[in-house]
């Protein structure tokens, strides 16, 4: 009994000399909740890369002649990145140094809305036809795609900086 009670504040003594050693600790410095404005633009930025990267190996897969379903993967991935387009561009990301998006993102909300609808559509159609394992299909949703991207950047994109001379 005396031996147990020995034990047990022995693990007492030392549980509490750890928690003052932990308490004693400098709080590590963490990073701020949620993503910072110029973090979204790059993220946002990065995915646009590589859904064109997708559309690219679509492309590729069908002048290849390889079987639609074997490109069903990266589709499921631009169907998900499609769906979820408009909280990519939160209002705090309109005057990021170095994003593309025209103030128009913002002041024509609906028209940017619509864009981004016809874009999920058209993932959804090119995802299903993959899917299906059907080339025809998949190669006019294809089409549809490519009208879904440049439908928005015509209207809020800005083109690229003018390269400098020399
Ligand atoms: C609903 C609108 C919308 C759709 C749909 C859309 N984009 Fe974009 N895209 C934008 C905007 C706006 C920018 C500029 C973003 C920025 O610079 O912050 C952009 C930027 C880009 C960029 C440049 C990225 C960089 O590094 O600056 C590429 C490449 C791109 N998009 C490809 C695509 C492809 C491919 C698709 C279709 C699969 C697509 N986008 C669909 C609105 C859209």
């Amino acid at each position: 009994m005396l031996i147990a009670r020995t034990i047990a504040a022995a693990a007492l003594v030392t549980a509490l000399a750890a928690a003052s050693v932990e308490a004693a600790k400098p709080a590590p410095s963490m990073p701020p909740m949620g993503p910072a404005p110029g973090a979204i633009v790059g993220a946002r930025q990065g995915s646009m890369i590589m859904a064109a990267n997708v559309l690219n190996t679509v492309d590729r897969a069908l002048k290849a002649n390889a079987p639609a379903k074997s490109v069903t993967f990266p589709l499921s991935g631009l169907a998900k990145w499609a769906e979820h387009i408009p909280s990519q561009f939160a209002p705090s990301t309109s005057a990021v140094p170095g994003t593309r998006a025209k103030s128009e993102v913002w002041s024509n909300r609906q028209e940017f809305l619509n864009k981004a609808t016809d874009m999920a559509l058209a993932a959804d159609m090119m995802l299903a036809a993959a899917r299906a394992d059907d080339s025809a299909a998949l190669t006019s949703a294809l089409e549809k795609a490519r009208a879904a991207c440049k439908g928005c950047h015509d209207s809020f994109q800005a083109p690229p900086p003018a390269a400098k001379a020399g």
